[in-house]
């Protein structure tokens, strides 16, 4: 991505795909008490949008381009929730992240970034959080012999076609960018698609 080649899946794909899952994304992540949320590349703004509905107290900041958060204004508008969800234009590789936060998002980024500039944007995400604070990493994760499932083998061979950098990481890969960021408690919340790890 980063303006070179973008993926074949639009944004209103992702933004029908987030209306389905952010809601229960939000409820397996038991977010009560937290009251910052960072989407980090949240495009049309569908999880912090489920993530706001899902928790009363929550205010949440979508960070993306410029042009992709002309779609999230009116999707937060839609929504009503133009007091709590803010919008942070920005180039998320190159930009300061703001904060801090207590829950760092990142939903359906990584795969298109290289495993170096992943690092380096998970450490930033540290950097972005108060103690205490998680940061989730939401994705299409292969196991760790690199041939399942099934639908994330086919979806690798779309990332290799289709971008110029992107791949389909494992867990053991989020795993490790987690750790030498300095983050702890860090686990596979569910099974090839959702990492977490904790600032102490
Ligand atoms: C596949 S969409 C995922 C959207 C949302 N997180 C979700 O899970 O539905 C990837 C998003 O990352 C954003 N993005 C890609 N590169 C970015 C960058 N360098 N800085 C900020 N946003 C970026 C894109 O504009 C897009 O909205």
């Amino acid at each position: 991505m980063n303006g070179q080649n973008p993926p074949r899946i639009s944004l209103v794909d992702c933004r029908l795909i987030g209306q389905q899952s952010g809601p229960d994304l939000a409820k397996r992540l038991k977010l009560g008490g937290r009251e910052r949320l960072l989407d980090l590349g949240g495009g049309a703004g569908t999880n912090a949008i489920a993530f706001c509905q899902v928790y009363p107290e929550l205010h949440a900041t979508v960070f993306d381009l410029p042009a992709t958060l002309k779609l999230a204004e009116k999707t937060v508008k839609d929504a009503g929730l133009e007091s709590r969800v803010a919008l942070h234009p920005g180039d998320f590789n190159r930009d300061h992240l703001g904060g801090p936060y207590d829950v760092v998002l990142m939903s359906d980024i990584l795969h298109y970034q290289t495993f170096q500039m992943n690092q380096d944007l998970v450490k930033k995400g540290f950097g972005s959080l108060a103690p205490g604070g998680r940061l989730v990493i939401k994705d299409r994760f292969l196991d760790e012999a690199g041939t399942g499932p099934a639908w994330t083998t086919a979806f690798a061979v779309h990332i290799l076609v289709n971008t110029q950098q992107g791949s389909c990481y494992r867990v053991g890969q989020a795993m490790q960018w987690l750790q030498a960021a300095g983050f702890v408690s860090v686990v596979e919340l569910e099974k090839t698609a959702v990492v977490q790890g904790t600032k102490p």
